[in-house]
């Protein structure tokens, strides 16, 4: 396999912008400038390109990720705003606050970018060529921090372009951001706060560019979820809780027991079980592990049998998240 190539740096332009919004309409990931840190941007309704965000960032496990938004009224395209959330958007956005709620019956954002739960975290930034690049790209773009899993946030797109050096490694294929933005430095430097707007009081899930002090000037006190010390008491629902199905789950099988539904993967998987992939793609399997988690849920049989995945690559995430449900640890 050839080795991606060095992503392309270009200073922000208005071409550039078209250039890097017709890229994530393809498919290709784009790393791009906001007022809290460079984000690696991929089409949020796209699978595959939604999956290459968690290849190209190495990351061993899936977290649910942003969803960027011009505004308010997009947003209501793909999560239901609650009167909390309102409040909040017509507060601070756009700005550094990310608001997680509750995903529409019809939403469209891919599975992956809520790692299978029934919310998303949506954001609309301020930075000028953010906000012209999701315009011109007319698409909800998923964008975590333009940086490698375990690596500090990038605030210049010197800081990206450190992430994907050039490789001499023939068997490098992981993906790259296709094109970085250069903007310049970010101005705030630091991630958006995320707030859970779903309930009747937000809950504050990370702290970051929007203070506790600020938001409270609006909507009254505010919870926080990442309390550690006995005077913030974790209540249980306020934590980010992951997918896992509801029902029991065995792994690495090589096909299903009575009362199972199989999760196959690879071109061996026995015609009828719901394959990852037929072709044995790692990406595509990630691409589709929460839908087919939530189709096994569904299913009538009484619990779940997944055939082994390799360890490698995506592999990694993807069997992290398998081995947690198997140990029923994020169950409900
Ligand atoms: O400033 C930022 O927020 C940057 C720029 C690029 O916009 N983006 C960013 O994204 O930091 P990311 O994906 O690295 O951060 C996602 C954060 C994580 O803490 C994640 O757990 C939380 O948001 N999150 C996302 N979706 C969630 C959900 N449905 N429920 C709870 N937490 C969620
Ligand atoms: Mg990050």
């Amino acid at each position: 396999m050839s080795p991606s190539p060095t992503p392309a740096v270009e200073p922000a332009s208005p071409e550039a912008v078209r250039r890097a919004a017709d890229l994530i309409r393809q498919g290709h990931l784009v790393a791009f400038p906001t007022e809290t840190v460079y984000g690696l941007g991929a089409d949020a309704t796209n699978d595959r390109a939604v999956a290459s965000i968690f290849a190209a960032k190495e990351r061993p496990d899936f977290n649910p990720l942003i969803v960027h938004v011009p505004g308010g009224d997009e947003a209501r395209h793909h999560v239901v705003v609650s009167d909390l959330g309102a409040r909040l958007i017509d507060a601070f956005w756009p700005g550094p606050l990310t608001l997680v709620l509750r995903r529409r019956d019809d939403c469209r954002l891919s599975r992956l970018v809520s790692a299978g739960l029934d919310t998303a975290a949506v954001r609309a930034p301020s930075h000028s060529v953010g906000r012209a690049l999701l315009e011109a790209c007319g698409r909800p773009v998923a964008a975590p921090s333009a940086n490698r899993s375990g690596r500090i946030s990038p605030t210049t797109a010197d800081h990206v372009l450190a992430n994907w050096p050039a490789s001499d490694d023939p068997d490098e294929d992981r993906p790259r951001p296709t094109l970085i933005i250069d903007a310049g430095p970010c101005p705030v430097g630091l991630e958006s706060t995320v707030v859970d707007a779903t309930g009747e009081q937000a809950v504050i899930l990370r702290h970051g560019g929007t203070s506790r002090e600020t938001i409270e000037r609006v909507v009254g006190a505010v919870l926080e979820a990442r309390g550690d010390d006995a005077a913030t008491p974790r209540s249980p629902g306020m934590m980010e809780r992951h997918y896992a199905p509801a029902k029991a789950l065995r792994l690495n099988a090589d096909a299903a027991r009575d009362g199972e539904v199989l999760i196959g993967f690879g071109p061996d998987a026995p015609a009828d079980a719901l394959n990852l992939s037929p072709t044995a793609d790692l990406t595509e399997a990630a691409a589709r592990l929460f839908d087919l988690l939530h189709r096994a849920d569904a299913d009538p049989a009484q619990s779940i049998a997944v055939m082994p995945i390799p360890d490698t690559g995506l592999g990694r995430a993807i069997n992290d998240r398998l081995d947690r449900a198997s140990r029923g640890e994020d169950r409900p």
